[in-house]
């Protein structure tokens, strides 16, 4: 940093007091770090004064800006082991992979006390929870006032997307966890290029403001996993500010994630004429290199993770399936009006329960090495282990809670030894299959978009809306059983449109209205469709297979997407018959079990729009029009 900045900072911290001065520039080696940490690293101005101001309100004991480097990061780890937050995983086993285990009380994005504070309530919509924006300011002052008392305050930069790409975003989170430094450093670019981008003052920093909640008194023991029982996940979507407080878990804390790369960035997207889904992109090639993206919208926790990084099965010798991201996409039109996605996202966050050599190679590949694992098991060779990872338990694992745990112990008490929401972070760049368009700044072409929810009855195996405005319908109308992703109750359908219930940040009736102004900026249209892997029969048992075959449906989709493939019209679109997929492969699978999967059953129907109809009361003074012509159409048809 130059010197006459560093005087000039120096000098305005006098007027601000002492305490400043000596946050600022107290240690110069800081966990064996060469550099001095507290040195500030960006000469912006604005991003100098907001971190003055908040080092005054939180009064945390030092600040450490990250420059995002290995030294750095391997220092962090280490104090986390010294502090108990962090377990090195046997080295041999899984290089560079940290394990963690959380308090008991902060395991999972806390939708109940996740908060849009706009200006007017009726901007937030009735499926957010509003506070008063003032109101808000005011509590949070509350609780930040000294919350950072005996920890450092991280000074750290993001970018959302790609540097320097022209769909990217930047963001600088301030916060009193390491774990969250550590984390964020996967899941996003961080660091000295950021603050490059910030320092060019052309792009506007969304400033994120973090802390576990838990100050230090002098001479207090930390605990492993500090956090606070009052939380508080707050967005200000005029100011495109994010206050979180009081959780260092996942969504709750990564801000980079669900608050700023959905609920803020839902805000911005619609502002100028973009999108910010919850949707994995994936490329399809076929055997002559031909390659069509598609971006597919799956609640929490249904698979997207999977289904980004799956292996085509026997019978598609010669096809690849290309991953560009597992949660989240940014859409734009181009100048040719052709929608183009990147992932802002450059790591996976992804469930671990269920996730297997069998399940998901890839995955498996991918969080091999420096990874960190959150809430899953220990074993005793120093590794980990969830449910569904193996066929064969270990015979003995610590479990997430600190427990032993075995099998027995499981059978009798009905124990996991991984939280179910239990999470690895792992580097998108380790993916075998990871797109080698993933960081085109300029993004990937989308050819389609799937919708899909986890439904046990009613929803086909796969259907084509008829056209766009059907096709935000259908998404405006999914639903899909709870899990374990969000704390709550699970298994219940819930409505939860284009999978963004829980994150889009501003009135839902007006995030479907910007889904069909979306079309008018468009000279190619992708094609909708609606997927639900998760049929069951009158035993309970899922019916399709799912993983790896899901690629039949997947090839069904591209070729209507290019207009070469056949469907039955029905009421509720266009269907594949049995004989429109490739069965190649799979020669076994039934054709009456087909025709079950994708019956369609009226009365069963007209009970699927009765239950659209509760959300679309809710929202009915913002719906756009087109959803009350579509579910008249719909009714007519049925
Ligand atoms: C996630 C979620 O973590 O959707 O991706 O909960
Ligand atoms: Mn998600």
């Amino acid at each position: 940093m130059a010197r006459r900045t560093q005087w000039k900072l120096r000098r305005k911290l006098k007027f601000c007091g002492h305490i400043a001065i000596k946050l600022l520039y107290m240690s110069t080696a800081t966990h064996g770090l060469a550099r001095d940490v507290s040195q500030p690293l960006s000469e912006n101005k604005h991003l100098l004064k907001w971190i003055e101001k908040m080092a005054e309100l939180t009064k945390p004991a030092s600040i450490h800006w990250v420059d995002g480097s290995q030294e750095e990061n391997e220092a962090l780890c280490a104090q986390m082991v010294d502090s108990g937050t962090f377990i090195k995983l046997n080295q041999d086993l899984w290089p560079g992979c940290y394990y963690a285990r959380s308090d008991a009380s902060d395991v999972a994005r806390v939708e109940d006390r996740t908060f849009i504070c706009s200006l007017s309530k009726d901007n937030a919509g009735p499926t957010n929870n509003w506070v008063n924006p003032f109101e808000m300011r005011k509590k949070l002052k509350e609780l930040f006032n000294g919350c950072m008392r005996g920890r450092t305050m991280y000074v750290l930069p993001f970018s959302m997307g790609p540097i320097g790409s022209p769909m990217s975003q930047i963001g600088v989170q301030l916060t009193d966890s390491p774990y969250v430094v550590v984390n964020m450093r996967i899941m996003a670019r961080i660091g000295m290029p950021v603050y490059a981008e910030i320092d060019k003052d052309s792009k506007r920093v969304v400033p994120c403001m973090h802390s576990v909640g838990m100050p230090l008194g002098p001479g207090q023991k930390d605990v492993s996993w500090p956090c606070n029982p009052e939380k508080y996940i707050v967005h200000f979507p005029e100011t495109r500010e994010i206050w979180s407080f009081g959780s260092g878990y996942g969504g709750n804390a990564l801000l980079g994630k669900k608050c700023f790369a959905l609920r803020i960035a839902s805000n911005i997207a619609r502002d100028e004429g973009w999108m910010a889904e919850h949707m994995l992109i994936l490329g399809i090639e076929n055997p002559k290199g031909e390659k069509t993206y598609i971006a597919a919208a799956f609640p929490s926790a249904c698979g997207k993770t999977n289904f980004a990084m799956l292996i085509p099965p026997k019978g598609f010798e010669g096809w690849k399936i290309w991953t560009v991201g597992d949660d989240i996409a940014w859409i734009k039109p181009n100048a040719n009006g052709h929608l183009r996605a990147i992932n802002p996202e450059a790591g996976f966050f992804g469930v671990a329960p269920g996730t297997s050599a069998k399940t998901n190679p890839n995955a498996m590949k991918t969080l091999a090495r420096n990874s960190i694992f959150t809430n899953v098991a220990l074993t005793p060779d120093g590794g980990v282990w969830w449910e569904g990872m193996t066929d064969q338990p270990p015979a003995e694992c610590i479990d997430w809670r600190g427990n032993v745990w075995t099998p027995q112990i499981a059978a009798e008490t009905g124990a996991k030894a991984a939280h179910p929401n239990a999470r690895f972070t792992a580097p998108a760049s380790q993916c075998p299959t990871i797109d080698p368009a993933w960081e085109d700044p300029d993004g990937v072409p989308i050819s389609a978009f799937i919708f899909g929810g986890r439904r046990a009855t009613t929803m086909p195996l796969v259907y084509q809306a008829f056209n766009w405005s059907a096709g935000v319908y259908i998404g405006a109308t999914m639903g899909s059983e709870t899990t374990a992703a969000a704390a709550g109750a699970q298994g219940q359908v819930r409505r939860d449109p284009m999978a963004m219930l829980p994150f889009c940040g501003y009135h839902m009736g007006d995030y479907f209205r910007h889904w069909i102004k979306m079309q008018r900026n468009l000279s190619q249209t992708p094609r909708i469709f609606h997927v639900n892997w998760f049929r069951k029969d009158e035993n309970g048992k899922f019916v399709w297979p799912g993983f790896s075959e899901n690629m039949r449906v997947l090839k069904w989709i591209v070729d209507r997407a290019h207009g070469r493939a056949l469907g039955r019209e029905t009421p509720i679109g266009w269907m594949p018959r049995y004989e429109d997929l490739e069965w190649k492969g799979l020669e076994a699978f039934p054709r009456e079990t087909f025709d079950k999967l994708q019956s369609f059953d009226s009365a069963t129907w007209k009970g699927e729009v009765m239950a659209h109809e509760e959300l679309f009361l809710q929202l009915h003074d913002h719906l756009p029009p087109e959803m009350i012509y579509e579910r008249e159409l719909l009714i007519c048809r049925l």
